[in-house]
């Protein structure tokens, strides 16, 4: 168990359990906090730490499709990890545990702040290579994922906080701390739901699954309604994957503690498996991950399914497009241009982080002059420097949007993390049209 306490410095300490993962402050080089990682497998003869772990590049080596695969124990101020590139031939994988003989298995290792997702790869040789499908993945059975029914998730995770005096650089700002616990009076909770969704074929027939978090005020305030963000997904993913993968928890909570929002109800769906016209999911097997619904489909269901359940079922939210907004990363940052374009009229504000927007014809002169609510809306769009479906936007039509495009971003969660907080801080239920002054 991973267990945080809030004493002016963040410590994060393990307790209880022999195995698990353990971020220890060192206050010395290279990052100022250590990471221990243990596992007990008598059985594995080999086992790597992959699954969402990945060497580190900087800012002045890497581009579109090159990193430059750093061992972390060789971090320097700026380093940052980057999802996708070709690891190249006989790379030497860092993070390989070591045997005391008896099947307890550990690693330790210095990294800077952010979030890492975890899974151990048994007798594996070459990890992009290993997956739940080959059977070589596990997650880690002392600290098991946020998820619903076992599977839906395959990794763990955990967050490591900043140091400036070992981590602070002019070149970027990879600082997370805003995705650490916030303090106890801000925290709200965070659940798996199951909701009736005629036609669904996952966790069971005829029945969905979202992740719900209400801020820690929820409830608590005689008659008072809660603005509502829906927070898609991507490809491959479901509703856990924002928790589990990208601690939205306690980035709302800090949103909220640091005043940069009201207190907000999000509602995290899952857009696979809503009915058995594609292949069905499965988490980890990519062979499923490309049978990709089409936007409009799931638009379609969320409309008739999520949104008047979710309006029937969730009390304290109130029930108007001014304080409704639809976010999404990725194929979900293309489900939320979906809605902007084609549920105009149900939500006041629109995330598109990462979006998968290529070959999709942006809002042009025509729509907007079909659809002049589209040109009145908070629109957001959010980008990696080193994100692969990136993407220019909007400009020249005169609809007014923020942009913000992560200086360390590739196509993956520290990205994302960075997407939600600055849409947070920026422009979520900020006044709109935006202009030159917003968010200033
Ligand atoms: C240990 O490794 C084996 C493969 O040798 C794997 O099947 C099993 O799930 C692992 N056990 C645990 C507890 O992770
Ligand atoms: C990884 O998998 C791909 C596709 O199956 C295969 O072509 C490649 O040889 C594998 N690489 C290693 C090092 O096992
Ligand atoms: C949702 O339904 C599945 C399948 O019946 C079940 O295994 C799971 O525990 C349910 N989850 C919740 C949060 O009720
Ligand atoms: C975009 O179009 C190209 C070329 O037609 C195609 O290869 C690619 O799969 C398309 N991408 C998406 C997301 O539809």
């Amino acid at each position: 168990m991973i267990v945080q306490t809030v004493l002016g410095l963040l410590a994060l300490y393990s307790v209880g359990a022999s195995a698990s993962v353990t971020v220890r402050k060192t206050d010395k080089g290279p990052t100022g906090y250590e990471v221990d990682f243990k596992y007990v497998n008598t059985t594995a003869n080999r086992v790597l730490i992959g699954g969402g772990l990945m060497p580190f590049s900087d800012h002045f080596h890497t581009t579109l499709n090159n990193r430059a695969w750093y061992d972390p124990h060789d971090y320097k101020p700026g380093d940052f990890y980057v999802a996708g590139g070709q690891m190249p031939d006989g790379y030497q994988w860092p993070y390989e545990m070591k045997s005391d003989g008896d099947g307890v298995w550990s690693y330790t290792t210095p990294l800077p702040s952010g979030i890492y997702s975890y899974a151990y790869l048994i007798d594996c040789d070459f990890p992009p290579n290993c997956s739940i499908v080959t059977g070589q993945l596990v997650t880690d059975p002392d600290l098991p994922p946020f998820e619903n029914v076992k599977g839906d998730q395959v990794s763990s995770s955990f967050q490591v906080p900043f140091d400036a005096r070992f981590q602070g650089t002019d070149d970027i700002t990879a600082n997370f701390n805003y995705a650490l616990p916030a303090p106890a009076e801000f925290r709200g909770t965070v659940k798996s739901v199951n909701y009736t969704s005629p036609g669904s074929i996952h966790p069971a027939p005829d029945v969905h699954h979202l992740a719900l978090y209400l801020p820690a005020e929820y409830g608590k305030v005689e008659g008072k309604k809660y603005p509502l963000l829906y927070l898609s997904h991507g490809a491959g993913g479901n509703g856990n994957d924002w928790e589990n993968q990208g601690r939205m928890s306690s980035i709302m909570d800090n949103l909220i503690a640091a005043g940069h929002i009201a207190p907000t109800v999000v509602v995290m769906p899952s857009f696979y498996n809503l009915d058995d016209s594609l292949p069905r999911f499965v988490m980890g097997d990519a062979s499923t991950t490309f049978a990709l619904p089409a936007p409009e489909r799931i638009r379609e269901n969320y409309q008739k399914h999520l949104f008047p359940w979710v309006a029937a079922n969730v009390p304290h939210v109130c029930d108007a497009p001014g304080c409704r907004a639809f976010a999404g990363l990725s194929w979900g940052g293309r489900l939320a241009y979906e809605m902007y374009a084609h549920a105009t009229d149900y939500f006041d504000w629109y995330g598109l982080f990462s979006p998968a927007t290529m070959n999709v014809s942006y809002v042009d002169a025509g729509a907007l002059a079909a659809n002049p609510a589209l040109g009145r809306k908070g629109l957001f769009v959010a980008y990696g420097l080193y994100d692969s479906v990136f993407e220019a936007a909007l400009d020249g039509l005169g609809v007014g949007f923020l942009s913000r495009v992560s200086p360390f971003g590739g196509h993956y969660w520290n990205t994302w993390q960075d997407e939600l907080w600055w849409f947070g801080v920026k422009a979520l239920w900020k006044p709109f049209p935006y202009t030159q002054r917003t968010g200033r």
